[in-house]
């Protein structure tokens, strides 16, 4: 660990985030949509699941590993899909993809990245691939068939933004896209010298143009400076469960749906094959008054029977938050700002850290509980009261 990242928590990383980072692209990591309940929503039904501890256990050896659908993972958590990490530090992807296979878990890529998925693949371990359908359904499938190529072994695709979210506050700071400069917004950025140094500047010395959609066809591609070209945007309001089953019969692994919360939705999964659920609100960004993700979890589970694995994403902060997930039932767990805070506040020493003290915390939780395996988190450990 390096000693100028004095962050001793994922609170600490946070704060260190955005004082680096210009206000516009802070918001665009940080903030939620419409009037931005839904991130407290997830807090507060997190914050009111309690533990009670048990003594006496022998915690000395505690194990940290864990089946990820299919494959043995360092720790039962895995780097969730985050499209701006290549616009909160220079090639971010490939930070957290590397942070990632250091500490033995998986990484998953996103559609919206700023890298070609095959030079985040290069960097990483075990990967998946996220996906949002683009306009044209036949360029959507080309970068399904590339991520298959290039060695993803799983195919994430997120349903919870059928139509693109309202975050208002990026109309206001002009950091969407296109991005629309304006008197405030280039202020805040030159504000931000190691910013716009450390990250544009890269771009602009090494590639000298600014990050891209790159995982488009060259003749798609275009800067996140500028909107997309007609059918290189996404657009997934036509999407049903045929289109579901579509991919399903061209993707050769694992895939997985991201973004379910009705315990219907866990059923349709199963019967079209899918082999987990991600039980996410995406961390309050899609639709603001969604029920708290971990509110919703143990209906999933329910639903979901043996028939399907059901992981957990929205509002990770703490390795007791993993611990509460995974004692519902949750098989796996996905991070998402917290690792781009870490992202942000020390490239991939700080999603490092992000992921050390996750490790270390969910370690701590565990001894409190008396439980030495992941398969021993189950919901004997919560308060009779609160489940
Ligand atoms: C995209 O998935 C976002 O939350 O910005």
């Amino acid at each position: 660990m390096s000693a100028d990242l004095a962050c001793w928590n994922i609170a600490d990383l946070r704060r260190k985030a955005e004082a680096r980072l210009p206000r516009g692209v802070w918001e665009y990591l940080e903030r939620g949509v419409e009037d931005e309940t839904g991130m407290g929503r997830n807090r507060a039904a997190l914050d009111a699941l309690t533990f009670v501890p048990r003594v006496a256990r022998n915690v000395e050896q505690i194990d940290l590993s864990a089946s990820l659908l299919g494959e043995q993972s360092a720790l039962p958590f895995a780097i969730g899909p985050t499209g701006a990490a290549g616009l909160i530090h220079y090639n971010g992807d490939i930070a957290l993809a590397r942070a990632a296979r250091a500490a033995g878990i998986p990484f998953t890529i996103s559609s919206a990245s700023t890298l070609n998925l095959e030079q985040i693949v290069a960097e990483a371990g075990r990967v998946c691939f996220q996906l949002y359908l683009w306009e044209n359904r036949e360029l959507s499938f080309d970068v399904v068939r590339r991520a298959q190529a290039a060695g993803c072994d799983t195919l994430f695709v997120t349903l919870d933004l059928p139509v693109p979210p309202n975050r208002e506050y990026l109309s206001r700071n002009g950091f969407g896209i296109p991005f629309k400069p304006n008197r405030q917004n280039v202020a805040d950025v030159l504000m931000h010298p190691r910013w716009l140094l450390g990250v544009i500047g890269q771009y602009m010395l090494r590639e000298g143009k600014l990050p891209q959609q790159a995982n488009l066809p060259p003749h798609l591609r275009h800067s996140i400076g500028k909107g997309g070209m007609p059918g290189a945007q996404f657009k997934q309001d036509n999407l049903d469960w045929d289109g579901i089953a579509e991919l399903r019969d061209m993707w050769r692994g694992k895939m997985v749906v991201k973004g379910v919360l009705h315990p219907d939705d866990a059923v349709l999964a199963a019967r079209y094959g899918l082999d987990a659920v991600i039980v996410s609100n995406h961390g309050g960004r899609a639709l603001d008054y969604s029920i708290a993700a971990i509110d919703a979890l143990p209906a999933v589970l329910d639903a979901a029977g043996e028939r399907l694995d059901v992981w957990y994403d929205s509002g990770i902060r703490r390795g007791s938050d993993i611990a509460k997930a995974l004692a519902l039932g949750a098989k796996g767990v996905l991070i998402g700002r917290a690792t781009l805070y870490g992202l942000a506040a020390g490239g991939e020493v700080g999603v490092a850290r992000a992921i050390a003290l996750l490790e270390q915390e969910l370690r701590r939780t565990m001894a409190y509980l008396g439980v030495t395996s992941i398969e021993g988190l189950d919901r004997s450990v919560f308060s009779p009261a609160r489940v």
